[in-house]
């Protein structure tokens, strides 16, 4: 069974369609990113998942029952936009005020767990408004993780933040889905940062999903490189278009697509009298995967 199965939906503001016969699918303990630029479709397609806003048509199933329904519904936390907390209290009284809000019996007990759960234990006592913006990321987290939901939506909780901020956010989502089994989505357009955490993918565009993966698939579909430096660049890749079909130059090396091996390549150019200064293999990152995709698709609409 899916945590997600999205089909055919749509919603449309007025004349302004939002997401257009959109289909999603989200595995059990994944952690789902959703990518898509600003305006794509995400917010509202995660506001629908969350109840918060109602479909025009289509289908939303939630671990294989529709979204309304209510036992299915308490189990899903949701942080799209910042979380509603009152700035001259503590992390701590804004939490116990929420589970108090939502009818949870042992208030403490569950916010002693959230809080642990984002990396907050030592700043419950801190005033919400004196919190930096990757705790206030976290305090959101911990909110939408009352009542241990099954499912976690969180709408771009790692923007603004610094490294750090988007290391310990990094650990908490990477612990939340591994010990205590939550399935997380997370709309991102830091594609970087979601390639470290993201077990799948989906990428949205005028409110169509255009390509869903796992991140085994994505490894598996982004070609391998060979990139290089010499001395002599301008020779270098005139020389290497005659062997090569794909020569690019990219952050100041020489990307080669095709090659057999770098040693084929080091070979090559030193008959060639060239010297390779630096050559390394990588493979193509969900960045520029992406910007490709969406160059393939410019024409779409
Ligand atoms: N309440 C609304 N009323 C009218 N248009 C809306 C509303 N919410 C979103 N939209 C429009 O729907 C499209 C998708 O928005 P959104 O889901 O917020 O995109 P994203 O989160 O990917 O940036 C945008 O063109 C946006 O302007
Ligand atoms: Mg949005």
């Amino acid at each position: 069974m899916n945590a997600i199965e999205i089909r055919n939906l749509t919603k449309s503001f007025g004349e302004k369609q939002a997401v257009c016969g959109l289909n999603m699918t989200v595995p059990m303990g994944a952690i789902y990113g959703f990518i898509g630029e600003n305006g794509s479709g995400k917010s509202t397609t995660e506001k629908m998942i969350c109840g918060l806003i109602h479909p025009s048509s289509g289908e939303i199933k939630l671990y294989g029952r529709d979204y309304t329904d209510n036992d299915v519904r308490s189990r899903v936390g949701v942080l799209i936009e910042a979380p509603g907390c009152f700035p001259n209290q503590s992390v701590w009284n804004n939490l116990i005020l929420q589970a108090t809000n939502l009818g949870i019996k042992d208030a403490k007990k569950e916010v002693i767990k959230a809080l642990k759960m984002v990396r907050m234990e030592g700043a419950a006592s801190n005033k919400y408004k004196n919190c930096s913006l990757g705790m206030k990321q976290r305090i959101g987290i911990a909110m939408a993780l009352l009542g241990e939901p099954a499912l976690l939506i969180l709408d771009e909780p790692i923007n603004g933040l610094d490294a750090d901020g988007m290391r310990i956010m990094r650990e908490v989502l990477t612990d939340i889905t591994k010990n205590y089994g939550c399935t997380v989505v997370i709309s991102s357009h830091i594609l970087g940062e979601l390639e470290k955490i993201a077990t799948h993918y989906g990428i949205i565009r005028h409110g169509r999903m255009i390509r869903e993966m796992s991140a085994t698939e994505l490894e598996n579909s982004c070609p391998t490189y060979v990139a290089l430096k010499a001395r002599d660049m301008s020779r270098a890749k005139a020389l290497l278009n005659l062997k090569y079909s794909r020569v690019i130059e990219a952050d100041g090396y020489l990307r080669v697509y095709d090659a057999g091996s770098s040693e084929e390549i080091v070979t090559y150019l030193y008959e060639n009298n060239i010297l390779v200064s630096e050559i390394m293999t990588d493979k193509i990152s969900l960045e520029e995967y992406y910007i490709d995709l969406m160059n393939e698709k410019g024409g779409d609409r």
